[in-house]
């Protein structure tokens, strides 16, 4: 494998071919088990229908809307292979933004062919858009929005193969990524950026920001840009995001490791040693992903072993204060955090549920101790609280056990930077790579997408899979993916206690036997694979983004491109709104205000998109609406 090829890879592809780790114990096995206790009718699951799955006990959270049949205004959406973006009939979709398009007057043109320089790649709409939220400040619209990671060949096509030859090249790289903040209008025209707007911001991979929660001044977050461990410089692999009720924007690192290397072989302390295994943060001395730290000693963890400790977290970011300053929220754990989903519980207390993306990794849940007021102090709600980790039983109850220093052995500053270590000595349930949670606001009950684990029973993964059941297990080898729904007891968010089952399994009724065709809610016609991005709009539709197999051969023959579905919670019954171009995945959602438009993320299209041949891909954000200008959500 070379370096060329390892920088093209997925994050996880690429994690697993540098860290191959172990297991702890399995969701399959769990839901297997499940899946016996409701059994099969006709090789189909009997998941994800309504009542008739979920057993009246369960259905008390629901809001009056059961009883209704369909809830979707459009009809379904056939599949696409093409290279354009699709919507059903009454529907149009525009362009509102693309990598590199203008927030500042001064920012540089981009060049078809070569994209933006690194002069002014800070005042350009960023990379690969992904999660984003939308906030009314008076008659403003703002939108908070993701770019995850970088298409180095695309970012960087002066270069052989997408690698950085100089600092210069790595700058360019960091500034393309991050958050962009940026006010959003409607005019007579259509959906466009206002230009110039001083709410507009960019937030990169060199911005100060501080570090708040129990790790914050820590030894292990002392640097020598940074000798108090309180500050920090940028916010990494932006991917997924949230909100919180007092209108702050939550962005989420992600894939964080990926950013570090070696340039000589480290000396590490124990400590340090274990968490890079177990994170993933290379040691070999190449130039691995980025080769960020052949020109930014930052990044060298020869020269700053404990940068890595300083990214994995949740940020929280005012985008009504362009001056203000980001804040770590290191008291929510470090892991490859995909999203962030609050929820309120009736007394008020805070919760915000995150998972890990990483093969055979865990759920999580934040409960502040203090109560959110409107308009009173919000400043410890996401600082003082008690951390969780989810663990499903069989029986399907499950439990949020505390990651206390009782329980694990381990100081809340380390609780806090070495998460992922301290799950598992709680035996937590490892997952088929958690994505987005999504809570309904019609119901009491939250959902999370596990895209896939193609692994999962097959070989260590997260380890130890050899211990997973040799038997009928009928989603070894997880290609397609599931969403798993939980109600807390007393239909309290705050409640340790909860019943799950599954919404739905993704499978292919058309080629596969057994459990591999899907749940009973998937029929040749709304096939997908790998649920990924996923939001609930106010009427308690679930829309559901895929960022998986867009082959359309094989396991994934009739499923086309990655594409946008919407979810009836109640019936089960799934629907397709919109396809991606090839290549692309569908991620990141939110409305306008009057809840008139969609804005939906296009992220890495391999063709021409959206600017037609002979031009770079460009990650895009859509504006959607109804033709008759009708709500969407
Ligand atoms: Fe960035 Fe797990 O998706
Ligand atoms: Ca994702
Ligand atoms: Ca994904």
């Amino acid at each position: 494998m070379t370096d060329i090829e390892q920088h093209q890879m997925s994050p996880d592809d690429w994690d697993e071919l540098n860290f191959p780790r172990a297991n702890v114990q399995g969701f399959d096995d769990v839901v297997e088990t499940a899946i016996s206790r409701r059994g099969f009718v006709s090789g189909v699951l009997t998941f994800g229908s309504g009542a008739a799955v979920m057993g009246t006990s369960m259905l008390k959270g629901t809001s009056a809307i059961a009883g209704q049949t369909d809830r979707f205004a459009f009809e379904q959406l056939p599949i696409q292979t093409d290279g354009t973006v699709h919507v059903p009939k009454g529907y149009t979709w525009d362009v509102l933004v693309r990598w590199g398009d203008p927030l500042f007057s001064d920012a540089p043109v981009f060049d078809a062919q070569m994209g933006v320089p690194t002069q002014g790649s800070d005042r350009v709409f960023g990379e690969n858009t992904d999660g984003m939220e939308l906030f009314s400040v008076g008659n403003h619209q703002l939108l908070a929005v993701n770019s995850e990671f970088v298409n180095s060949k695309e970012n960087l096509a002066h270069t052989q193969n997408g690698m950085p030859t100089d600092a210069s090249d790595v700058l360019r790289l960091q500034n393309f990524q991050g958050v962009s903040v940026m006010e959003v209008r409607e005019a007579e025209t259509g959906w466009e950026v206002v230009i110039d707007s001083p709410f507009n911001r960019r937030i990169h991979h060199n911005t100060e920001m501080t570090f708040d929660g129990p790790a914050a001044g820590h030894d292990l977050l002392k640097t020598d840009a940074d000798p108090s461990g309180a500050s920090s410089f940028g916010t990494f692999n932006n991917c997924g995001a949230g909100r919180t009720p007092w209108g702050t924007y939550l962005t989420c690192e992600e894939n964080f490791n990926g950013y570090f290397g070696a340039t000589h072989e480290p000396i590490l302390d124990d400590v340090t040693a274990a968490g890079y295994a177990r994170y993933g943060v290379p040691t070999k001395v190449d130039p691995g992903r980025y080769n960020y730290h052949g020109f930014d000693a930052r990044f060298d963890i020869t020269q700053n072993p404990n940068e890595p400790h300083r990214a994995g977290y949740i940020v929280e970011i005012d985008p009504t204060n362009p001056d203000s300053t980001p804040i770590k929220h290191t008291a929510l754990g470090r892991f490859k955090h995909e999203n962030a989903a609050y929820a309120l519980a009736p007394d008020g207390r805070v919760t915000v549920y995150m998972g890990d993306d990483e093969r055979g990794e865990f759920m999580y849940k934040w409960l502040s101790s203090d109560k959110y007021v409107p308009g009173g102090d919000t400043s410890t709600l996401l600082s003082d609280g008690q951390l969780y980790v989810a663990k499903f039983n069989a029986d399907m109850s499950g439990e949020w056990i505390a990651l206390t220093p009782a329980a694990t052995g381990m100081s809340p500053a380390e609780i806090a930077i070495f998460t992922r270590i301290a799950a598992s000595k709680v035996g937590a349930t490892t997952m088929d790579r958690p994505e987005w949670i999504a809570v309904n606001p019609t119901a009491v009950e939250g959902y999370c997408c596990l895209t896939n684990n193609r692994n999962r029973g097959i070989k260590p993964n997260a380890g130890g899979d050899d211990t997973a059941p040799n038997g009928p297990n009928p989603r070894e080898a997880n290609n397609f993916g599931q969403i798993v729904r939980w109600r807390p007891s007393d239909d309290d968010h705050a409640s340790s206690t909860f019943e799950w089952d599954l919404y739905v399994m993704a499978g292919n009724p058309n080629t596969q036997e057994g459990a591999y065709q899907g749940s009973s809610n998937i029929n040749v016609g709304n096939m997908f694979n790998s649920p990924d991005g996923m939001q609930f709009d106010t009427t308690g539709i679930m829309w559901i983004q895929t960022d998986g197999n867009d082959s359309n051969e094989g396991d994934f023959a009739g499923m086309g491109n990655n594409q946008m579905l919407a979810g009836d919670p109640v019936t089960g019954e799934i629907r397709r709104f919109l396809t991606g171009p090839h290549g692309s995945e569908v991620t990141g959602l939110t409305w306008s205000a009057d809840r008139r438009t969609m804005f939906v993320g296009i992220q890495h299209p391999d063709a021409p998109f959206p600017d037609g041949e002979g031009a770079l891909p460009r990650s895009s954000i859509l504006v959607v609406k109804r033709v008759d200008g009708a709500l969407v959500g």
